[in-house]
């Protein structure tokens, strides 16, 4: 008999570990790893404003008849308006694109339309990056280059790196870009290096394929896609991958995006066709449900206000836990600089073992916490763990 020779599957280090902390029974067990957005009693509740969404798409949606291979276009209208400001397609620069499910399905849209249109072209990776950046870009047949994005112990941006990549990328070669709130770091570039940069990638007819999932989270809304707006005024095309999981709470709905922006209307909406033709050879169409809420969110004016200040509310919440966090711990000062759902402490696969098995406080494998995870009063005992496990040399 013909037998199914599989190899042996390797789990996913970030789904793993949401799994081992649901099966730890320990009462004080404090979550920090996957990114979800959590309140303080640790729940991820539906935002208030996708639940009265919710309400009127039941009462008020006609048909659940297919909506074509780029889903919702007015969905994809709306939040490129969001994204990119409200003069974009009125402008020098056209977004147009396609619905996908979640921002995974949106880098996998982004990575297949640019093997298509530059198939010998190479996608730097600035490392560290979200664990499933390199698995999913080479799984669409991408040849990747891997550079040092951050130095861990001195918790800063390694720009030179950077600079360097620009140097000797050739053109038509492309550059994953964390739009904000880096992701693990918590660390972006300041304005002047982004100006800095995309004049570079400008120059160098190098493509950024910016990943944006967490944006509102950071500084706000419109500081938080200032960069993303930089890039697509000035670079000549730029693919841009977004998803509405963390800032709309909609996780499981994956809801998502993915978008070409080019100065020639043209490119932009050809690639909006080529994204479709992609996607029916993938999924054929994406989820309609958590796009459907966006759009009567995005479209009503009381609803729009009413998540600004849910989503406000929880970027409040991430500063003043990554302020409490330092002030407890001085050593953690620069978790207060950075932004966003995560920080990436200098720990040691040795470190994180013990804190998860010894002290049930749950991490990624490469010290990554979610801040969010964190409730204010778990600060104390997360910090007395850092210190048993001698964290940057704090035994006490
Ligand atoms: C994360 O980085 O934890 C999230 O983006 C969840 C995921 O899908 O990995």
């Amino acid at each position: 008999m013909a037998q199914f020779n599989l190899p042996e599957p390797q789990p996913d280090p970030l789904l793993h570990l949401v799994s081992k902390y649901h099966a730890d029974t320990r009462h004080d067990k404090i979550d920090l790893g996957v990114g979800v957005y959590r309140d303080d009693d640790g729940n991820t509740p539906v935002l208030r404003a996708v639940k009265e969404a919710e309400n009127r798409l039941q009462q008020l949606q006609p048909s659940k008849s297919y909506l074509g291979l780029t889903g919702d276009n007015e969905f994809v209208e709306q939040l490129g308006i969001l994204l990119f400001g409200q003069s974009i397609n009125h402008s020098a620069t056209y977004a147009f694109g396609a619905q996908t499910p979640g921002g995974s399905g949106a880098l996998r849209l982004a990575a297949e339309i640019y093997k298509i249109a530059h198939p010998k072209g190479t996608l730097w990776v600035g490392l560290p990056t979200w664990p499933n950046h390199l698995p999913l870009t080479e799984s669409a047949g991408v040849d990747t280059a891997t550079y040092e994005y951050f130095d861990k112990n001195s918790q800063q941006v390694l720009f030179e790196n950077l600079l360097e990549v620009t140097d000797r990328a050739r053109p038509g070669d492309a550059i994953i870009l964390h739009g904000c709130c880096h992701n693990p770091t918590g660390a972006d570039l300041t304005t002047v290096q982004w100006q800095q940069l995309v004049s570079l990638l400008t120059a160098k007819e190098i493509i950024p394929i910016v990943d944006l999932a967490y944006h509102g989270l950071g500084n706000g809304l419109e500081d938080d896609l200032a960069p993303v707006r930089l890039i697509t005024t000035r670079c000549p095309e730029v693919l841009v991958a977004t998803s509405c999981s963390k800032n709309f709470g909609l996780y499981r709905d994956r809801t998502g995006a993915v978008y070409m922006t080019s100065h020639e209307k043209r490119t932009a909406t050809r690639a909006q066709a080529v994204f479709g033709q992609i996607a029916r050879t993938i999924y054929s169409m994406p989820p309609d449900h958590g796009a459907a809420v966006v759009k009567i969110i995005l479209q009503d004016n009381t609803l729009r206000q009413q998540w600004h200040d849910e989503l406000s509310s929880m970027t409040a919440r991430i500063k003043s836990l990554r302020q409490s966090m330092a002030d407890s711990f001085p050593v953690l000062g620069f978790v207060a600089r950075q932004k966003g759902l995560f920080s990436l402490l200098p720990l040691n696969p040795a470190q994180v073992n013990t804190l998860i098995d010894e002290h049930a406080v749950y991490l990624a494998g490469d010290g990554r916490i979610n801040i969010a995870g964190c409730q204010e009063h778990q600060i104390e005992r997360f910090v007395a763990a850092l210190k048993a496990v001698d964290f940057c040399g704090t035994t006490p």
